[in-house]
């Protein structure tokens, strides 16, 4: 089956990536739930946006939220289970919203039963096959198999206790010791994600954001790595632990199952910076879309988001498929306080907003970003990401970019719940980022992508390129095919705007020129 002629719904979509736990709690015990999103769609179809990815609901002990996964064909019962998410499918799709949801095939939970079966069974049995268990090195196999450190920080192997009470053997686990990495190599694994594609196909959904979609295969013998560069969502192109050839033949069969549902779509986590490399994943039998992240490595800066915007495109155009968009999700910092925080933070995050809304391919807008919420700074003692406790509390993790939506009112919780104890505590300084504040103001973040969404849409599909234009120095200028430019001023003066007329600015003009850290688009 090759990618249609016709391009598909995905192809210029803007999808919304809700972070479950944080976007509304319908049944007030302060977490985020699928009833919660059902009472807030109108935000969505409001902000115009034409799918949800939503981040992992499905059964899980919760030890990396949801990114491990106990159960791959059940809703948890903390976001609604199983009827809560048929709620929402039904919900989203009589306003024309899709619903996409996360597909974690790297590892599970360490309470699948799966893994708690390979851990009774003992070495050398077939229940172990299902997950990289290996004997220890040195005497008494006191070293683990190799020397490769989780992404959460520790190794990435954890011994076991056999059976018979003596010290065993070790599994793999690429991130926290409660996400046991798969054998991709024992065909049960693939039969099992066939069940659970075809379980939420059937069900509606319409398609899977696939995390860690470069992970899965593992290098044969499981060499030992150069330990330079671990870092969750920064490990290099020549790291041993991702990015191995046989990942593509999973892809194939992923892209087999996924060609029986025609409308549905798969999105790859693909941390691969070379690409050629990165297109692989795109080609007509695997992957429909990649999310490529050079946007969210690029400053504030006009050369380094040309370059981010030319290689991406030029990855696009390898692949001969849709380039995607994003400038954060819920494992980087906010793009507000990446670009500085305070005002000068919110002005170039406003600005980016009209730069990625400009850009010919699939967008990804995450949780928040439309009000402009900045990172948090938690106290210690209510961090909960694994990062924090693994890295032996010097990393703090990920939980600043995961606080809640402040929704309305005047002081925490912000009718996010109706309870106080909201499981990451909510800044009292939100009140004018409420969606119902700035609801109230023509000129808030939340004005500007409604407005810059509904433009985008009436744009109708603009082609795949965009053309550079001259510009002064620390201007970036860029024309979509349709006629659309879109300039941005990241310099410290004002500049001017080609002629034309002004469609949409992230603030006001000076005198008809464009201030720093400003965008706009003009036809
Ligand atoms: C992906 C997810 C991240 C998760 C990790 C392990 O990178 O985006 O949140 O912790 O995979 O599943």
């Amino acid at each position: 089956m090759t990618n249609s002629p016709v391009s598909p719904w995905w192809s210029d979509a803007v999808f919304y990536q809700v972070y479950p736990r944080s976007f509304r709690d319908g049944n007030g015990d302060g977490v985020g739930d699928l009833d919660g999103v059902v009472e807030h769609l109108d935000h969505l179809s409001n902000l115009g946006v034409d799918a949800i990815w939503l981040n992992p609901v499905t059964v899980s002990p919760m030890a990396d939220h949801g990114y491990d996964v106990a159960d791959p064909r059940d809703v948890d019962p903390l976001f609604g289970g199983l009827g809560a998410l048929d709620r929402l499918v039904e919900a989203a799709h009589a306003v024309g919203i899709k619903v996409t949801m996360d597909l974690v095939p790297n590892h599970t939970s360490s309470q699948h039963p799966w893994f708690q079966a390979a851990l009774a069974a003992g070495p050398g049995s077939a229940q172990r096959q299902r997950y990289l268990f290996r004997d220890g090195t040195g005497p008494g196999g006191i070293h683990p198999p190799n020397n490769w450190p989780s992404i959460f920080g520790g190794p990435a192997w954890t011994r076991v206790v056999e059976p018979d009470g003596s010290p065993g053997q070790y599994y793999l686990h690429l991130f926290d010791p409660e996400q046991p990495d798969l054998n991709w190599e024992n065909p049960e694994v693939f039969d099992d994600l066939e069940k659970t594609l075809r379980f939420w196909l059937e069900r509606g959904v319409d398609g899977f954001r696939i995390d860690v979609a470069h992970g899965m295969a593992k290098p044969p013998g499981l060499p030992d790595m150069s330990l330079t560069g671990n870092a969750l969502l920064r490990n290099s192109d020549d790291d041993p632990r991702f990015n191995n050839d046989a990942v593509h033949d999973i892809h194939r069969g992923i892209r087999s199952v996924l060609d029986d549902f025609p409308e549905a779509v798969t999105i790859g986590e693909i941390w691969v910076f070379d690409n050629a490399d990165f297109a692989k994943y795109l080609r007509p039998d695997e992957l429909h879309l990649g999310f490529n992240f050079r946007l969210v490595r690029a400053d504030f800066d006009a050369t380094e988001i040309k370059e981010a915007i030319e290689n991406s495109l030029a990855a696009a155009e390898l692949a001969g498929s849709p380039a995607t968009w994003t400038l954060s999700n819920h494992d980087v910092e906010r793009e507000v306080t990446r670009y500085g925080g305070g005002p000068d933070g919110l002005a170039k995050a406003r600005a980016m907003a009209l730069v990625l809304l400009a850009l010919p391919g699939a967008v990804f807008v995450y949780n928040g970003e439309e009000l402009g919420l900045p990172n948090v700074e938690l106290p210690d003692d209510v961090l909960q990401d694994p990062v924090w406790e693994r890295s032996g509390y010097s990393e703090r993790g990920r939980d600043g970019c995961r606080v809640p939506l402040p929704w309305a009112g005047a002081a925490p919780p912000f009718d996010f719940s109706t309870s106080h104890d909201v499981w990451l505590p909510m800044p009292t300084e939100w009140t004018d980022l409420t969606v119902a504040a700035q609801e109230r103001d023509p000129d808030s973040t939340l004005a500007l992508f409604r407005r810059a969404i509904e433009l985008r849409h009436g744009r109708g599909s603009f082609g795949p390129g965009v053309e550079f234009l001259e510009a002064p120095p620390h201007v970036l200028s860029f024309r979509g095919t349709d006629g659309v430019t879109c300039v941005v001023n990241t310099g410290t003066t004002p500049t001017a705007l080609p002629p034309g007329d002004l469609l949409i600015a992230s603030a006001a003009l000076d005198d008809g020129q464009l201030p720093p850290q400003t965008a706009a688009w003009v036809r």
